[in-house]
């Protein structure tokens, strides 16, 4: 039986949607199983109806994706003129505090990008002397947390979520009438019980949250594409939040970004590092690793059934091409198991999700973080198999 076929026939006991992004930025992958309608199967997939344009304003262009039966806006590099993301930052200095990953990457695309940037480090720490040797020049625009946050007129607070709370108030004296706030996670805003982070309410406050690592943020960029990012505004005080939001969206290195809010954010981010990005991952790596093991299988055998022939041949794959072309490339035997197998996993996992979706939203998971962040500032979990 050909692949075709086999998925054909499992179409009528499948729940699915085909799920496809287009753009310059984002490769067209499929995702049939991920939601909740039929198999669409891949003639329907040219039909689907991906993006509908909506009549651009002075210099976005909106565009709208419709994804199943929910249309979203979305906003592309493409669409923003970096002369007019240029224009428009003229008379602003962005001053980026921290440089992490998130810091580093943002910072230099900005800089590359020719919009007037600079630094706010603890001098002499481990960012400080990255920095030097990023070429940053103190005085010119590298400066320390306090000087930094003086000049600039847009604030990128990127310090670690940790150092956030802690340095929060050297902040608040800075964060003047006209200025702008923004942030790449929720975390310090929407859990302001735990940080104390409220920011004047004469200030817009605006989030740009790529969708990566600040590696990825910064390699992407010198590879001519772009980060995924979400954005979103939490105070619009000029009127022109959004629109700052997303133009400093795309000067950071954004490709292409999609709305959300504080809340929603940072809920679904701390969902997904704990599921399926890491903590779920991790947990079935075990599951399955342990299984082989306790029958009988040598530790290499379980180890590359389970984690290599994962993440260095099957994973790869998905991300290149989607789940869809994974079942149309891997044997029939595999195919099969797969469909048989996915609902099982699937209805197991479902209620962990419940559980750590409102250990989230209750704030328990933040509060249990925050403890060990404070406790050693940074928090490392390796299990040695
Ligand atoms: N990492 C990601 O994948 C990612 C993705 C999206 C969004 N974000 C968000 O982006 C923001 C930045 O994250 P990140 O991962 O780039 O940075 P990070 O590694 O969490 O933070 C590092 C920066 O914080 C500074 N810092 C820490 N404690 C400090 C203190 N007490 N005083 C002064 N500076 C201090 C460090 O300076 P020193 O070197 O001097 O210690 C460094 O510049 C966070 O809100 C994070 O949630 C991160």
């Amino acid at each position: 039986m050909n692949s075709s076929s086999l998925l054909a026939r499992s179409s009528s006991r499948i729940s699915t949607i085909t799920l496809q992004l287009r753009s310059k930025f984002i490769t067209s992958r499929s995702f049939s199983i991920l939601s909740n309608s039929r198999f669409l199967g891949e003639a329907r997939i040219s039909k689907f109806p991906i993006v509908k344009r909506v009549q651009p304003t002075q210099f976005r262009r909106i565009r709208t994706i419709s994804i199943g039966d929910t249309k979203e806006r979305v906003h592309e590099r493409s669409d923003y003129p970096i002369d007019k993301i240029r224009e428009l930052f003229k008379n602003d200095t962005i001053s980026i505090i921290g440089y992490g990953p998130q810091g580093r990457g943002q910072s230099l695309n900005a800089k590359d990008n020719k919009i007037n940037v600079i630094l706010g480090l603890r001098e002499g720490g481990r960012s400080w002397k990255e920095a030097l040797q990023d070429g940053w020049v103190p005085g010119k625009d590298l400066f320390n947390i306090e000087e930094a946050l003086k000049k600039g007129t847009i604030v990128g607070n990127l310090l670690s979520d940790a150092a956030q709370k802690e340095l929060w108030p050297q902040f608040v004296p800075h964060l003047t009438k006209g200025k702008t706030l923004y942030f790449s996670h929720g975390f310090s805003i929407v859990y302001k019980d735990q940080t104390h982070v409220v920011p004047p309410t004469d200030i817009d406050v605006i989030m740009i949250a790529p969708k990566g690592s600040g590696k990825t943020v910064r390699s992407h960029f010198l590879e001519g594409r772009g980060i995924n990012s979400s954005f979103a505004v939490f105070q619009d005080i000029s009127g022109k939040a959004e629109e700052k939001a997303i133009a400093l969206g795309i000067a950071i290195g954004s490709g292409y970004l999609y709305e959300t809010t504080f809340q929603r954010e940072v809920f679904s981010d701390l969902v997904g590092e704990r599921g399926v990005l890491m903590g779920a991952i991790q947990g079935l790596f075990l599951a399955q690793f342990e299984v082989l093991r306790a029958r009988g299988h040598s530790p290499s055998e379980a180890f590359n059934e389970t984690v290599e022939e994962a993440t260095q041949s099957l994973y790869p794959l998905i991300g290149q091409n989607g789940m869809d072309w994974m079942y149309s490339n891997c044997s029939t035997t595999a195919q099969r198991g797969a469909l048989d197998w996915y609902k099982p996993f699937r209805d197991a996992a479902k209620p962990v999700f419940e559980k750590l979706y409102s250990s989230v939203a209750d704030g328990v998971e933040t509060r249990l973080n925050q403890k060990v962040i404070i406790m050693t500032n940074e928090c490392y979990y390796v299990y040695v198999l």
